[in-house]
């Protein structure tokens, strides 16, 4: 099978992409390298440098669906250039379904997010849970969710959404480099390595037992099983929405020993005060992935995670 991956070199994308590839399909990478590298696409991976705004010129029937990942993804980013997200996240996505409903492509798995939810009142989060998105990224991807729904109901596109919560670790050749980071185990990491003098735990005050936020992490290859899972479920005018996650929490504390222990550094931190719209727990119930998709993550493990990431940060270190 041939699918196209937008945002195949970025993070997640590129580790998706990889295990297409492994799973025996054709790939195509779409991307525009605004935050992804060219040498995170995978070898073996057809590598068209484009814009998803421009996607008609490259879809055509021989595809069997789309994988979205290509997004602006910086929540504090978003809140000082909204129109930026509007017009990449939601502008982009809704070139990219006509230029699909044009080729006859009738599958998509969308890169949805926990920040569709918001401040949660319950946890863990179940999908029917209210969506009050507390910043300009999370309002454009719940946005396309709905764009999504309402192809699918109209057009018969069969779709499902994947809402991740914390990506963490790393694949092979593939991990995480955003610039600027805004992720914790990359950002601990960095401390590890000495480019960063400390860590700053925004606010160790919240009503969880070490008083910092506890968020849900979630391995990269674990995430990359449920895609294929995914464009395997995919149902002519059905749009799935699932979380993905491992539905335990840790601190931001527990992340910190954890990589105390992992790279032997000392990791010093420094508290700083809370920021607005971080919510205390922020975890999954990943229930509907398991009993819709058949999902069943096996890389739970906080330590195995930031391993991995702790690998990919070291390779990336002795290549510059
Ligand atoms: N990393 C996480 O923890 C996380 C959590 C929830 C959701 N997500 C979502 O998952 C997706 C991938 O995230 P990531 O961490 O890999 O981000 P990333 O920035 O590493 O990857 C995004 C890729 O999309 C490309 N891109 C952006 N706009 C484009 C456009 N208009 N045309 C073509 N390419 C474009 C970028 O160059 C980049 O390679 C995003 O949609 C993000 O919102 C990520």
């Amino acid at each position: 099978m041939k699918y196209l991956v937008t945002g195949g070199a970025g993070y997640v994308g590129s580790v998706v992409a990889q295990h297409l590839l492994e799973a025996g399909h054709e790939v195509v990478v779409l991307d525009n390298l605004s935050t992804g590298f060219r040498e995170g696409v995978p070898s073996g991976a057809t590598f068209v440098e484009g814009d998803i705004r421009d996607a008609a010129k490259w879809l055509d029937s021989s595809f069997e669906a789309v994988l979205h990942f290509a997004a602006s993804s910086q929540v504090g980013e978003s809140v000082v250039k909204p129109e930026k997200y509007w017009d990449n996240n939601v502008g982009g996505t809704m070139a990219l379904l006509g230029a699909m409903r044009e080729a006859g492509v009738r599958k998509l798995v969308f890169s949805s997010t926990a920040a569709t939810y918001g401040e949660p009142k319950e946890v863990p989060i179940v999908e029917t849970a209210e969506t009050a998105p507390t910043n300009p990224y999370g309002a454009t991807k719940l946005a396309v969710d709905h764009m999504i729904t309402g192809e699918a109901a109209a057009h018969g596109l069969g779709a499902v959404s994947l809402r991740y919560f914390n990506v963490a670790g790393a694949y092979g050749a593939h991990g995480e480099r955003h610039d600027p980071e805004s992720h914790l185990i990359p950002l601990v990491l960095q401390v590890a390595q000495g480019r960063r003098e400390a860590i700053s735990v925004y606010g160790d005050d919240y009503p969880t037992p070490d008083g910092t936020c506890i968020r849900d992490y979630i391995h990269v290859a674990d995430l990359a099983e449920a895609h294929l899972l995914a464009v395997r479920h995919a149902t002519p005018g059905e749009h799935l929405i699932c979380n993905l996650g491992n539905g335990e929490g840790f601190s931001v504390r527990q992340v910190i020993e954890t990589v105390r222990e992992v790279t032997g550094h000392p990791i010093p931190e420094v508290v700083a005060p809370r920021r607005g719209g971080d919510p205390a727990v922020l975890v999954a119930s990943a229930r509907a992935a398991r009993e819709k998709l058949g999902w069943n993550p096996s890389r739970a493990d906080l330590a195995g995670i930031v391993a991995d990431a702790w690998e990919f940060a070291q390779k990336i270190a002795r290549e510059q």
